[in-house]
């Protein structure tokens, strides 16, 4: 079975948040189950830095609208999975954020980059590759690789079968009408059952729209997008195809995440030592300039500072958190009107609140080890990892009842499973209530002990996911074509696409098809 992950990230060199840490690791988990998983990713200047062997193994040529003819370039992951590199310097020799210019803006040709990257995971599961190697599945991920499943769809000539996984349905991928011609789909695949999303071409619904298949990264999060609460305008295409989506729950690089050899840490530990966990919170405190009270636990975030991870009501109630009394530290990046008030919080609150605005791998692991409490009050959660971090490090979390948190933390309610705290409304009072519930168990010994081990003991090695995507890729890569797949109209591949006007979307608080504004 071969498989070709075409992604927008990849960690540990390109990462702004989970996506990165999935593609970093999950092709390694299917490998390891005897599948020829490969990945192609962007030439970003990281990935030539990091592979500077890596060798021409193909030009795509002519693939249509305005789209140029990229180099594929070879090279081998430390952990053995090929990587193919799509270099083309003029769009993503960049530097920084994969989808921000320097202004913290989408870059202007995001359709054209995202769109290279689309159609050449198309070709590569095509007839016109001049590859030794073919895919049996192209699994996209995100808005980003969205549109390869459209090529798929409308490309003449044998097809491969395409898997769509949403790591996050709030971003679209929304481009303007004209990009149909640039990008060289059909005219076509302007319609509703196609890429036209409210008189813009998405990329996202292209995915959901075309692939054969389509993952969510938990269970929970596959059944709530169904909903039209949670579906973000994308509800009813998701009903519709209900019979094609799927939950499989993210696991996490276990070897990159483990406390017992973490080189980040100055001390590693395992469940049956803890009290080691210690050394590393004194460690942060001292270089985070946090007082060493040890009457008082000491909370932790690590996120994008956007509306979804629900911060804003953290900032609301911190004063009230730090008088429990308890510690903060934040680290990360966003939007403005989040990271300037959380600097107000650390300057206002000197040696019980810390704040770090940016992107810090290195730091990111001492405050998972360091930290007692970490906090994940998200609005929605297609999975986060962060959790799984925290759980795998001994620091309970507190997090509020969706998508992946709410598959993976047990309140501890739950004596004998509890592994943290879970609250429901999206509310400052039930947050504080649950933050108020967690500070009071940490002041009970045993009782947190026994919430820690329990944390640790939880399985979240990408076993489990391997499988099961390996038995959706048999599924999808068994099943004969449907014939409904014949009838596309292809002869007007790269064909200028008729007017047709551009709606109002704003209503529909669609946000930029960036991920976030780290700077990676
Ligand atoms: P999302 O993908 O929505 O951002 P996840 O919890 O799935 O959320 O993954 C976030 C990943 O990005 C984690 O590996 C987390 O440690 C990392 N991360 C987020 N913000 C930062 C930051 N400021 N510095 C370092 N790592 C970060
Ligand atoms: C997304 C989601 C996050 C998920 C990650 C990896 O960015 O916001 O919940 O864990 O992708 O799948």
């Amino acid at each position: 079975m071969n498989v070709l992950f075409a992604t927008s990230e990849i960690a540990p060199w390109v990462k702004t948040g989970g996506l990165g840490d999935v593609a970093g690791a999950l092709p390694a988990a299917l490998r390891a189950l005897g599948l020829d998983v490969r990945v192609l990713v962007p030439a970003y200047p990281a990935m030539l830095r990091n592979f500077p062997g890596a060798i021409e193994v193909a030009r795509p040529h002519w693939l249509g609208g305005l789209l140029p003819t990229p180099t594929l370039r070879q090279a081998v992951a430390p952990d053995g999975t090929p990587l193919l590199l799509l270099d083309y310097p003029p769009y993503f020799n960049r530097p920084g954020n994969p989808y921000l210019g320097p202004e913290g803006r989408d870059w202007l040709d995001n359709h054209l980059r995202f769109g290279l990257l689309s159609r050449v995971a198309a070709w590569l599961g095509s007839e016109a590759s001049t590859l030794d190697w073919q895919p049996d599945i192209v699994h996209c991920h995100d808005w980003q690789t969205g549109l390869a499943a459209a090529y798929l769809r409308y490309l003449p000539g044998q097809r491969t079968k395409s898997l769509f996984t949403v790591h996050n349905l709030a971003f679209k991928g929304l481009f303007d009408h004209a990009s149909l011609f640039e990008l060289g789909l059909p005219d076509a695949a302007w319609s509703m059952d196609g890429v036209e999303y409210y008189g813009y071409l998405s990329f996202l619904k292209a995915g959901l729209q075309h692939a054969d298949a389509i993952t969510t990264v938990s269970p929970a999060y596959a059944r709530e997008i169904q909903t039209d609460a949670e579906g973000m305008g994308m509800a009813d295409l998701l009903r519709h195809r209900a019979g094609q989506l799927s939950g499989i729950l993210n696991g996490i690089d276990t070897a990159v995440w483990n406390p017992a050899t973490d080189p980040h840490l100055v001390r590693g530990y395992n469940a049956r030592q803890l009290p080691a966990k210690a050394a590393n919170k004194a460690e942060l405190r001292a270089q985070l300039g946090l007082e060493p009270c040890h009457d008082r636990p000491l909370l932790a975030v690590v996120s994008r500072l956007t509306e979804q991870k629900g911060l804003d009501l953290l900032l609301e109630i911190a004063p009230q958190l730090l008088e429990l009394p308890a510690q903060l530290v934040v680290l990360g990046s966003g939007s403005h009107e989040l990271e300037q008030g959380f600097v107000a919080l650390a300057k206002k609150h000197k040696g019980q609140c810390a704040v770090r605005i940016g992107f810090d791998e290195a730091l990111a692991h001492r405050i998972e080890a360091g930290a007692d409490i970490f906090v994940m009050p998200s609005r929605f959660e297609p999975c986060g990892l962060n959790q799984l971090y925290s759980l795998r490090y001994g620091t309970p979390p507190v997090v509020r009842a969706t998508g992946g948190l709410a598959d993976t933390v047990i309140d501890a309610a739950d004596e004998s499973h509890g592994n943290g705290f879970v609250f429901g409304p999206a509310t400052t009072g039930a947050l504080l209530q649950a933050l108020q519930r967690a500070t009071t168990a940490w002041h009970n010994p045993p009782r947190w002990r026994r919430l820690q081990t329990q944390g640790m003991a939880r399985d979240s090695s990408w076993a489990a996911a391997a499988r099961q995507y390996a038995d959706l890729y048999r599924r999808l890569s068994a099943r004969i074509p449907s014939s409904a797949r014949g009838h596309e109209d292809k002869s007007h591949l790269g064909i200028p696409s008729s007017a047709r006007g551009h709606e109002d979307i704003s209503h529909l608080g669609i946000p930029s098809s960036a991920r976030g504004h780290e700077d990676i």
